[in-house]
């Protein structure tokens, strides 16, 4: 059970069917929370009164607009956004493909700016204040090879997140970010098995590789994501606004 808490406010987590996402969706609803979990596909749902699952692409302007819609309907208000959403594709610059690029900003980059701009629309008319969190990456702090579309997109989640967080300051809605390190999650074995290939490394080396530059040891795993998510989204972080903070287990410091 976790101290935070965050009994009766109502959350959207974006990408919150797998991963990170999951973890965060968990975590709110162990910590009170009512959640409506957006994702573009979902494997298996396990209804509950707390619980909404709503079929939305981040990146479509439309739909985002109609779930924002949904989930004031369905719970009558919300109080905390966290955009998790997020794909990667992992290729040199050089012989990246524009179209791997667009997909990548997107969803990355506009799909958080679409989420933040309707849901920061009804925060401000419910006047009550709010919690906006974005989840970046160190990748939005560092650069790493392969990497550049995504790499990109994470800076623009954290350029993203200062200016909204001054221009929602005023209606007391504190705008963060997340940056991760390496978390054991289906995307970061998938780039673990492209990456190797471009790199001519099997997964399982690179996997000992992450593990060797993370000073505390290890990998993270989804929940040290979600305890820091859920910090953010209680009234324990209240003082804070346009922060990206590193969950990264020492590996970024910056
Ligand atoms: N895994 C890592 O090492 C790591 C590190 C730093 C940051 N991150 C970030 O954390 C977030 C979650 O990553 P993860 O590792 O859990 O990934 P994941 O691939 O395991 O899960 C991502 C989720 O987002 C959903 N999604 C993707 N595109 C979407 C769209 N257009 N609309 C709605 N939902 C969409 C997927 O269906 C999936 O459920 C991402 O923003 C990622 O960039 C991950």
């Amino acid at each position: 059970m976790y101290y935070m808490d965050v009994t009766g406010k109502v959350a959207i987590v974006t990408g919150g069917a797998h991963g990170i996402g999951k973890a965060i969706v968990d975590a709110l609803l162990d910590c009170g929370a009512l959640v409506a979990v957006v994702d573009r596909k979902f494997e298996t749902l396990q209804t509950t009164d707390r619980l909404l699952y709503i079929q939305t692409d981040v990146a479509k302007s439309d739909q985002v607009e109609e779930m924002v819609q949904t989930v004031t309907e369905h719970f009558g208000r919300i109080d905390i956004l966290v955009n998790n959403a997020g794909i990667s594709s992992m290729d040199y610059v050089v012989d990246s493909k524009e179209e791997d690029w667009d997909k990548v900003m997107d969803v990355n980059a506009k799909g958080v700016y679409l989420c933040s701009k309707f849901v920061s629309r009804y925060l401000q008319a419910q006047g009550e204040g709010g919690k906006i969190i974005n989840i970046s990456s160190q990748a939005g702090k560092n650069g790493y090879r392969l990497m550049g579309s995504y790499v990109a997109s994470k800076h623009a989640v954290l350029g993203f997140t200062k200016v909204l967080a001054l221009e929602l300051a005023k209606d007391q809605i504190n705008v963060n970010a997340v940056c991760p390190g390496i978390v054991e999650t289906d995307m970061k074995r998938n780039e673990r098995v492209i990456g190797g290939a471009l790199r001519g490394l099997d997964a399982e080396a690179i996997k000992e590789e992450d593990f060797s530059q993370v000073p505390l040891g290890r990998t993270a795993a989804p929940q040290d994501i979600a305890n820091v998510v859920v910090f953010l989204a209680s009234k324990y972080s209240d003082y804070m606004t346009g922060q990206g903070l590193n969950v990264t287990g020492g590996m970024t410091m910056n």
